[in-house]
């Protein structure tokens, strides 16, 4: 039976980590795969997340099984942050726990077809797993241009795919710092998108999976809101795993906005049930520790100090890129500082990937993605010298 299985490629983002692992050249650079790093090329434990983790160690008493939703206290500690002041929005919100952004938005998918969506359209490029999770749970993937070459996103396009869509279709976007290219939309753009939402009753599904990372956890998350304030119902996958820095730890959350709160049990009760099918309950140690951070005022203010930080630095990288606009024309280096988060997309050919790795030991996504995070004041101008060499005409 086995036998019949076809070789599958590995992963690409996944299998860049190995190949960088392997180079030996020590001034090689990993621009690959979404993790944030330090001036220093490190991602370490945020200093928040470690004394959490400390008196995780210390207090908790039982690792007994929680269920499906995993650690609500997490979950209701988080909402503030991604709904507002009125947190439940008149109780028409309810979460649970997932592992990681991934498990958030396979829940959402699968929670939406299971209430009927039979397509879902996304701007594209998009994270390639996206894709994927969308053919795994078996509903169809129509798709559409998230940004225009000048590099601004593409408003015509995702207002043409909400109002052209069909009454079994959803749209997925991302709520802030855009993988793979870092562009989002404006807030009148996404005020035009949440007007579209609110006309059509097109079901939004939300990926929020690097807030904070953009220009603040307030105004990376706006553009959602201003949805959310407009429709009847809505689905928000959200991670963790960035802007705490819990990537392996997997840390995720799902929440669901009904039309009123006594859909909720119903709507709930469904989720339970896909997420008990998949992975029966989510792993604990992440979203406890962040239950922590968020429920202790002083912690809570180190993880924004250590956000603040990466988000600065981020800025910064990007802003010097921006600068070197000259030195590598045709890559609209410019546009990278008016972009938001870990990724850009650069319009480089396969051929000039596969230089800038052989020749110069730098490391990206076959799709010209960068990860900004993964340069430095130690490795910018080696990188800005070798884009300049493999654009040379
Ligand atoms: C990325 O896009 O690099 C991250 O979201 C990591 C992943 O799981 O692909």
């Amino acid at each position: 039976m086995l036998d019949r299985l076809q070789a599958q490629a590995p992963d690409a983002l996944l299998a860049l980590i190995k190949m960088h692992a392997q180079d030996p050249r020590e001034d090689k650079i990993d621009l690959g795969v979404g993790v944030y790093r330090t001036n220093e090329g490190a991602t370490p434990v945020f200093r928040a997340i470690k004394k959490a983790e400390q008196k995780l160690v210390d207090e908790q008493d039982s690792k007994s099984y929680l269920g499906p939703e995993g650690d609500t206290g997490f979950v209701d500690a988080l909402k503030p942050y991604v709904f507002g002041k009125d947190a439940t929005m008149g109780g028409r919100i309810e979460g649970m726990q997932t592992p990681g952004g991934t498990g958030a938005v396979r829940l959402a998918v699968a929670l939406a077809k299971a209430a009927g969506v039979t397509r879902v359209h996304m701007g594209t490029p998009s994270w390639p797993n996206h894709a994927q999770i969308l053919a795994d749970v078996g509903v169809e993937f129509v798709s559409f241009t998230h940004a225009k070459p000048d590099g601004s996103a593409d408003l015509d396009a995702v207002l043409g795919a909400i109002c052209g869509a069909g009454p079994t279709d959803a749209v997925l976007l991302h709520g802030c710092c855009h993988n793979p290219t870092g562009v989002d939309y404006t807030a009148d753009q996404w005020a035009a998108i949440a007007e579209a939402f609110a006309e059509t009753g097109v079901l939004p599904l939300l990926d929020v999976a690097y807030h904070g990372l953009g220009h603040g956890l307030e105004e990376d998350i706006a553009g959602v809101r201003q949805v959310l304030a407009k429709v009847p119902e809505a689905l928000i996958a959200y991670s963790c795993d960035k802007n705490f820095g819990l990537y392996r730890d997997r840390v995720g959350a799902f929440y669901m906005l009904a039309k009123e709160p006594g859909q909720l049990p119903a709507i709930t009760s469904n989720a339970n049930a896909l997420a008990r099918a998949n992975w029966s309950m989510p792993p604990d140690h992440g979203g406890a520790a962040v239950r922590y951070v968020l429920r202790d005022p002083s912690l809570t203010r180190e993880w924004l100090e250590e956000l603040d930080d990466m988000r600065a630095r981020m800025r910064r990288v990007r802003a010097r890129l921006a600068a070197a606009d000259n030195e590598a024309p045709g890559l609209n280096l410019a546009a990278l500082g008016e972009q938001n988060g870990l990724f850009a997309t650069l319009p480089l050919d396969k051929n000039q990937i596969v230089k800038l790795r052989e020749d110069h030991g730098i490391y990206m996504a076959g799709s010209g993605r960068i990860n900004v995070a993964g340069l430095h004041a130690g490795n910018t101008d080696k990188f800005i010298a070798a884009l300049a060499d493999v654009t040379r005409g």
